[in-house]
């Protein structure tokens, strides 16, 4: 059982009125299914005004994401770009909430920031753009139990902030996190890995199943907030690796349906330099990033992920289709000619998800390679090995005829800077 403070336990009596007291222990579970979208402040700094966060917030409500979660930490733009982007949640039906970066380094939030968080807290908590859960003021983290002084304690955070906060940090299964002042965690395990923030190996291979699974049955009945990210390559000089993203956005959606959290957290909505963005290419502010990101459009996945949003607060298992596509993501070239971290973990294939009212005769070719397929109504998933030139999508004898061209070339091998980042994009009637 949850072990909080009595002052929470007033909090949640006073609040008793206006909800519903005797539903069954399954309901609570099921009830106010969220989802949420990671929004790096530090990709957008230069920003001026609310309305410059206007479109990602029409956008992000338009696909069924509840809100975003602004990853802060000690920058001297953080307080105009918070204002700026309440404001805006404000002015367009959406709502945010802070997600504290405890990344080590003393430009993050540490152990002797408790005032300073808790400020940040009191601040915002009162703004119309404020995500509140359970009547309280939703706040999250971005590690947080890595060392001593990168320590987030969630009783100093409250206590400090003296009012009631549904609290989500992002500690770690596994490593004895004292949990018993948290209303949920969220796991940031969104790819597998090989258990230390690398690719898997045959050896060493982490699931993103095995990884809710661990979260899962450390929380017992806190809330879990899950992770769902589409990709990751990464490619500075200090930071280099990728992660197998190849059907992830599909499997992962999936898993996710079949798990039913109470929460859900898209990694990312706008952090470019780890290839998982989901908000135009074209918004990319980080210079070294762009190597990788520039002309690599994602709004295809956003567009994937509307229906498995839907789907997922309605407590349901498939996504929910009511528009024919076909969501189709490559790289630009072959691996051939390349080596780099974990690129013996991805395919060379172009993927498609069909996203289909009714069944129909899929067929990609990629160069020579052509993969003619039976794709069901519902969500299906297919591949076809790359080849050079634009790959090409039809789709026939289904609820409409399909047919549309890759926008990129793939290259046949790789040369110059990598570039593992993804080209996604979308064929529709
Ligand atoms: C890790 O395990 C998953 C699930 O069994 C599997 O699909 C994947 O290929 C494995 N990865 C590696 C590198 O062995």
């Amino acid at each position: 059982m949850r072990s909080f403070p009595s002052w929470l336990s007033l909090g949640l009596l006073a609040v008793g009125s206006n909800a519903a007291p005797y539903q069954s222990f399954d309901k609570r579970q099921d009830a106010g299914k969220l989802v949420f979208a990671h929004f790096m402040i530090g990709t957008q700094a230069s920003r001026t005004s609310a309305a410059d966060y206007d479109a990602d917030m029409q956008k992000a409500k338009a696909a069924g994401i509840d809100a975003f979660a602004l990853n802060i930490a000690k920058d001297s733009y953080t307080t105009d770009q918070l204002n700026y982007a309440y404001e805006s949640a404000g002015n367009n039906g959406m709502k945010v909430f802070m997600s504290f970066d405890y990344n080590e380094a003393d430009i993050y939030f540490g152990a002797g920031d408790v005032d300073v968080v808790a400020q940040y807290i009191k601040d915002f908590a009162g703004k119309e753009g404020q995500l509140k859960v359970d009547n309280k003021v939703f706040v999250s983290s971005f590690n947080g139990d890595d060392t001593d002084t990168h320590r987030l304690d969630p009783q100093a955070i409250r206590t400090a902030a003296g009012m009631d906060l549904f609290l989500v940090p992002n500690f770690h299964a596994g490593r004895n996190t004292d949990i018993s002042g948290v209303d949920g965690v969220f796991n940031w395990m969104a790819w597998d890995s090989n258990g230390a923030n690398r690719a898997p190996t045959a050896g060493a291979n982490v699931t993103t199943s095995d990884a809710d699974a661990s979260y899962t049955s450390w929380l017992g009945d806190k809330a879990y907030l899950a992770p769902v990210s589409p990709w990751f390559f990464t490619n500075y000089p200090s930071k280099a690796w990728t992660f197998p993203g190849d059907l992830l956005w599909y499997r992962r959606w999936n898993e996710v349906l079949a798990l039913a959290p109470r929460f859900i957290e898209i990694i990312t909505w706008n952090d470019y330099g780890e290839s998982h963005y989901l908000a135009p290419a074209d918004d990319d502010h980080d210079t070294t990033a762009q190597a990788w990101t520039n002309g690599m459009p994602h709004d295809g996945w956003l567009e994937m992920a509307q229906p498995y949003i839907a789907a997922f607060k309605a407590g349901a298992k498939e996504p929910t289709i009511t528009q024919d596509k076909l969501v189709y993501w490559y790289r630009p070239s072959l691996k051939a000619g390349c080596s780099f971290d974990g690129i013996d973990t991805i395919q060379d294939a172009v993927f498609v998800v069909a996203l289909l009212t009714k069944a129909g005769k899929l067929t990609i070719k990629s160069g020579d390679n052509v993969q003619e397929v039976d794709a069901p109504a519902g969500a299906s998933a297919h591949q076809v090995a790359m080849g050079t030139g634009k790959p090409t999508f039809i789709l026939t004898g289904g609820a409409v005829e399909l047919s549309g061209e890759g926008g990129l070339e793939i290259a046949g091998s790789c040369s110059g800077a990598v570039n593992l980042n993804a080209f996604v994009g979308v064929v529709s009637g």
